[in-house]
């Protein structure tokens, strides 16, 4: 398969790197064809611009300036989200990506005030994060990249792809130990994608 990896962490020696280059290493010696994207270190543009808000919902001209990043998501048979979750949220780079690159006649049509999504393509998601909060208080406030992942990017996607959630809570008391048992089962659950 041709799996579009986003990934989304500034710091080059950070443990959610390690998991981009584990998913990444993973999936290529199952033998998918990966792309590996990098937003931080493809330098992607996360600001949506008064112009871009603008032409939002003016296609083809709302593609014109994530052109490459809306090819690849084009070209990809399945997704897979890297990313830490900061403020109960995507950090704003991976907001922006979904902002500016998931826009109208990319991820979803409109058409008399009725929405298609688009993307139906895609025949697998999964995404691997790290929480600071431990899994009790992360479901205390309503945990929502989860539900981004498992209601919103599910009802993107083809009806019924299997949609996988992976998460390493309560980064704030991690151990070398928990940290390499998560990337076995990240490891694991790649190489079988
Ligand atoms: C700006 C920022 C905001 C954060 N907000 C949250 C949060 O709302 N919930 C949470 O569980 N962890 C939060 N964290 C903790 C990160 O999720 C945690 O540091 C990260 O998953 C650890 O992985 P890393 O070492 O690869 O950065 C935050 C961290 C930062 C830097």
């Amino acid at each position: 398969m041709r799996i579009l990896v986003i990934h989304s962490h500034p710091v080059e020696e950070s443990f959610n790197k390690a998991l981009f280059k584990l998913v990444c290493d993973s999936l290529a010696k199952a033998g998918h064809d990966v792309d590996a994207c990098d937003l931080y270190a493809e330098g992607f543009d996360p600001v949506m611009s008064a112009h871009d808000r603008r032409i939002y919902h003016s296609y083809p001209e709302n593609t014109e300036l994530v052109k490459p990043y809306v090819d690849r998501l084009r070209a990809a048979e399945a997704l897979v989200f890297v990313t830490p979750v900061w403020n109960f949220g995507f950090p704003a780079m991976l907001k922006g990506y979904f902002d500016r690159v998931w826009t109208m006649g990319v991820s979803f049509d409109l058409e008399d005030g009725k929405l298609t999504p688009t993307l139906r393509h895609i025949r697998k998601v999964a995404a691997v994060m790290s929480y600071g909060a431990t899994r009790w208080r992360a479901t205390l406030a309503g945990n929502p990249p989860k539900k981004v992942i498992h209601r919103v990017i599910r009802g993107q996607v083809k009806i019924g792809a299997p949609v996988r959630f992976m998460a390493h809570y309560d980064m704030n008391n991690c151990t070398p130990e928990t940290r390499a048992a998560f990337m076995e089962k990240v490891r694991k659950e790649m190489e079988n994608f």
